[in-house]
């Protein structure tokens, strides 16, 4: 949540630093702000609520010259969204500038120490308490220095954090710090930059500096990047990626919006997944980083994830438990603190994890390692939190993700739990090599499929009609098709903000079904594999009380037609687990088309954020 952005160098700041706002938008989006010191010595900025195209306007209008400045685009936890507890914060004597990410667990602590000391604070934030300790440590023990009055600060917090820090005493000067908020630097010969996410310097340097937990770096004009760690030390080699992916995939490229472009780019990242994970002895996973043996011996698997990734869990659970026949838990992670966990030396962790960065996450997945469990993790954002923490990772390459909506991350990362499923399954026996490569091969066709979707969006612009003036719909499914549902209602309730519930389907009649009156969306994922019988009747259930069903179906699958208003049809898969991938880009485009409908901003629905790094 918030993104943060930074520059120090010879051009001017605020271009780059709105435009890297604009990028991190996803990341928070109730108010924004900038401050640049200029280079009549003071600082000069503009902060206020809205969105990121209101400070560009009023920025415009404030003529903000400088070469040094940070920038915040907000998503509100203490206060409420509004001028004054936007950020950049600054200090009593107006001299120091701040932006943070994350939360201060101790802020009403320091806060009545900062006011008893005499300090103003003029919002509601825990933010601001973090630049008067700053102010404090400057004027004390730091002498001045601003890159150790940050540290001295830093060392009173208790929660997450990542800051960008300037001051008109040290004109130029940058200072960034981080811990468990994520954090990217990097520098060209115009100047250094630093981020909440690498989408928003990409377009400098693909060679990104990590600040790790607890380090800070000063940030100078020259492009030079000082680290030092949480006791003050130097740190000579920061740790360092060169990412792959350029500036362009990061941009919205000709799409309406970034969720259709990222709908649309599924069958690539995919495929690219899936690129030459078969060899000699089966699946190649060579990222899990575990020995034949540990893996024959692994005797329970937690899944740990949240949101749309925790349907990932509930897919790969499905398959672990068919394949490879290890009881899988799969744990919503935000409740997890809450559950007793039964561990043994062979218990293995999996956290699934777009961002990385998720705090309910990656706070469950610490607790798993310090109980002893090895920690394996699925992640999309190369260098993020939960793979630097775990003991093994599997990036699932579908390229930067901005829309709020998980999609494209979605679909990779049940093809990744899928090659998983596969790899534990031969590895403890319990499938051979030929069963593998016929299901290996089976994956395979995913992105066509997904592609064969996509050129049927028609019949999801169709099937939106069916939510016209409704205020709710049920998703309806079994089996892994029950996941599938889940995931459909959450895009739904997500992206147009309209009720949906999903249920498993013959669970209906327990309760759910009284919903169902005249032209009531039903949305019932039923392909070919063996729930079709009973999913049929579940169907004529809901029919004969009147409800508009829209039936996610296999190719040519008449019954299912006759009793549907609406088909969106996937083609025929050899394993039926894998109906799961066309059935979800189904889903993804029925829920933007139904949220375009409303006028919905599909990329930034409201109350949300891309990375959750709250608990
Ligand atoms: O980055 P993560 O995969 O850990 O995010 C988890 C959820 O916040 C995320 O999947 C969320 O549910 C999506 N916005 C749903 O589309």
């Amino acid at each position: 949540m918030c993104g943060i952005v930074g520059y120090t160098g010879t051009n001017q700041a605020s271009p780059f630093l709105l435009e890297g706002l604009q990028t991190l938008e996803y990341r928070g989006y109730d108010s924004a702000g900038v401050d640049i010191l200029s280079p009549d010595g003071g600082l000069h900025g503009v902060k206020c609520a809205g969105r990121v195209a209101t400070l560009v306007e009023r920025c415009a209008q404030a003529n903000l010259v400088g070469t040094c400045g940070i920038a915040h685009t907000r998503w509100a936890t203490h206060g409420a969204p509004s001028d004054r507890n936007a950020h950049p914060h600054r200090d009593c004597s107006g001299t120091i500038s701040l932006v943070h990410n994350g939360i201060i667990e101790n802020f009403r602590e320091l806060r009545e120490e900062l006011l008893a000391n005499g300090h103003e604070l003029v919002s509601d934030t825990d933010s601001e308490i973090i630049v008067h300790l700053v102010e404090e440590s400057m004027q004390g023990p730091a002498k001045g220095d601003l890159l150790e009055a940050v540290r001295i600060a830093t060392t009173r917090l208790q929660g997450s954090w990542a800051l960008g820090v300037i001051c008109t005493e040290q004109p130029g000067v940058l200072v960034c710090a981080r811990k468990n908020s994520p954090l990217v630097i990097t520098s060209d010969e115009t100047g250094a930059y630093c981020a909440s996410d690498i989408t928003a310097i990409i377009g400098k340097s693909r060679h990104i500096t990590q600040l790790e937990d607890g380090q800070l770096a000063r940030l100078t004009p020259d492009g030079g990047i000082y680290v030092i760690g949480a006791d003050g030390r130097h740190v000579p080699n920061p740790q360092t990626i060169d990412v792959s992916w350029s500036a362009s995939e990061a941009k919205r490229g000709g799409y309406p919006d970034f969720m259709s472009k990222e709908v649309a780019e599924q069958p690539d990242a995919m495929t690219r997944l899936l690129a030459n994970r078969l060899g000699d002895d089966g699946i190649v996973l060579d990222e899990l980083n575990m020995t034949d043996e540990e893996v024959a011996a692994i005797d329970r698997i937690y899944i740990i994830a949240c949101g749309t990734s925790w349907h990932v869990g509930l897919v790969a659970k499905e398959a672990i438990e068919r394949w490879a026949k290890i009881p899988v838990s799969v744990e919503i992670a935000s409740e997890f603190s809450y559950s007793s966990v039964l561990i043994t030396e062979h218990t293995l962790c999996v956290v699934i994890t777009q961002s990385g960065e998720t705090a309910d996450t990656l706070a469950a997945a610490r607790r798993m390692k310090a109980m002893g469990c090895r920690v394996f993790s699925i992640c999309n954002v190369i260098g993020c939190t939960a793979a630097r923490e775990s003991d093994g990772t599997i990036y699932v390459q579908a390229g930067p993700e901005i829309c709020v909506a998980s999609t494209k991350a979605y679909t990779s990362q049940m093809v990744a739990s899928f090659l998983f499923a596969l790899y534990l399954a031969h590895k403890n026996g319990n499938m051979g090599l030929d069963e593998v490569k016929e299901k290996y091969d089976a994956l395979l066709e995913a992105p066509e499929a997904a592609r064969t979707v996509l050129e049927r969006s028609w019949q999801d612009r169709n099937a939106a009609r069916a939510f016209q003036g409704r205020v709710s719909s049920l998703y309806l499914g079994r089996g892994v098709n029950a996941t599938s549902a889940r995931e459909g209602a959450l895009k739904i309730k997500e992206l147009s903000y309209l009720h949906a519930e999903a249920y498993p389907a013959g669970e209906m009649k327990h309760g759910s079904i009284s919903m169902v009156e005249d032209g009531y969306p039903i949305v019932a994922v039923v392909p070919d594999d063996d729930t079709r019988a009973k999913m049929l009747s579940n169907i004529q259930e809901v029919k004969a009380r009147g409800a508009c069903v829209i039936s996610v179906a296999t190719d040519d699958d008449e019954d299912i037609a006759a009793q549907s208003d609406y088909v969106l049809w996937i083609p025929r898969m050899t394993e039926p687990m894998f109906n799961a991938i066309p059935a979800a880009v189904h889903l993804q485009l029925l829920a933007r088309f139904v949220a375009v409908d409303r006028g919905r901003d599909v990329d930034k629905p409201r109350n949300l954020a891309k990375s959750v790094t709250v608990e």
